[in-house]
């Protein structure tokens, strides 16, 4: 009796942190543990979606075998992969922490301690979710925004920024949100509505952005 309401959709989900390669042992990252992504990668399969789900380093696995896991492991490598599938899909969701910045040079030996103030230079990653909205066709597109102050204000900002139908706002002011938790507590805006959920676990709060992607197709 289960409720295959996205059967025939295709899904993309971009999924955990980045690693930038500063020498072949260092790189810089964040605290992202895909548990959000992967959430939402298994949920819309159970709901009968084909999805793609495109992950950053991660220790997780996934369940359902209608899930077509890439591993990926800078920004870069994860905009490649998202590009050759972006044409095919319905829907699109950006729950990855992308690493806004990656080193300009990657040593090709590990970097030794010679110095006692030691400078790396960083150039701009692409923005991949701006990216997709650049190419938006026929695509669905929901985006996060990980914020610490002026969070609706940035959240709305980047809707319209990137070109976007949706946006889920996540604050890492509120207590048992963001990273690495099991738990998150979002808002989620379109360009005419805002809603607001308590503090669930990532697989509920993955139900409700289902949920809430399902009625907007249907209007
Ligand atoms: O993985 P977990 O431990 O479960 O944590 C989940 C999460 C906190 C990582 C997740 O819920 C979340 O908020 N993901 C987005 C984090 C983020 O990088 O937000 P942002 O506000 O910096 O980026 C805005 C949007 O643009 C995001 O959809 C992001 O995926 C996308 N983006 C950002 C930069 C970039 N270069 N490329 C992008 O696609």
């Amino acid at each position: 009796d289960q409720n295959k309401s996205l059967e025939g959709k295709t899904v993309l989900i971009t999924a955990g942190p980045t690693y930038e390669a500063l020498d072949p042992v260092r790189f810089i990252g964040n605290h992202s543990s895909g548990k959000m992504g992967f959430s939402l990668a298994e949920e819309a399969a159970k709901r009968g979606a084909k999805v793609i789900l495109i992950s950053g380093p991660t220790s997780l696995n996934i369940k359902n075998e209608n899930i077509q896991l890439h591993r990926i492991t800078s920004a870069k490598e994860m905009l490649e992969k998202v590009l050759q599938f972006y044409d095919a899909i319905d829907i699109g969701i950006a729950s990855a922490a992308v690493a806004d910045y990656a080193p300009k040079e990657v040593a090709t030996e590990k970097i030794k301690k010679n110095e006692d103030i030691f400078t790396i230079e960083l150039i701009k990653n692409p923005d991949i979710l701006k990216t997709m909205g650049e190419k938006k066709i026929h695509q669905f597109l929901v985006g996060f925004a990980l914020e610490t102050q002026n969070e609706e204000e940035n959240a709305k900002g980047k809707l319209l920024k990137k070109n976007l139908d949706m946006i889920v706002l996540n604050s890492l002011r509120d207590e048992g949100a963001g990273f690495k938790k099991d738990t998150n507590k979002i808002k989620i805006f379109t360009k005419t509505e805002k809603k607001e959920f308590d503090l669930k676990s990532k697989e509920n709060v993955a139900k409700d952005i289902l949920d809430c992607i399902e009625a907007q197709l249907l209007k």
